[in-house]
């Protein structure tokens, strides 16, 4: 999916711009020339910038197996005791 019509930029552009350290809109304006037309897209890709409405999904993706806590699965005698 485009993100940018004007520039050709698409949402995986941004999302690797992003993951490589873009922070802000000036970032994305200054590695990928969006929002630098007629800038109807600057929301959009405001929204995937680390708070955006898009920018879970990159946050989630971002943290480290080592981080990842593995639960148990409970059988079901357990989940009746626990419920
Ligand atoms: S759609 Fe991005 S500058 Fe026009």
């Amino acid at each position: 999916m485009y993100i940018c019509v004007c520039n050709a930029i698409s949402e995986r552009q941004v999302q690797e711009a992003i993951a490589q350290g873009a922070a802000d809109l000036g970032d994305l304006q200054a590695q990928l020339g969006i929002a630098t037309c007629c800038g109807q897209c600057a929301d959009t890709a405001t929204d995937y910038l680390p708070g955006g409405r898009y920018a879970v999904e990159h946050v989630s993706e971002a943290v480290a197996p080592e981080r990842v806590v593995q639960a148990p699965l409970l059988s079901s005698v357990e989940i009746r005791r626990v419920a």
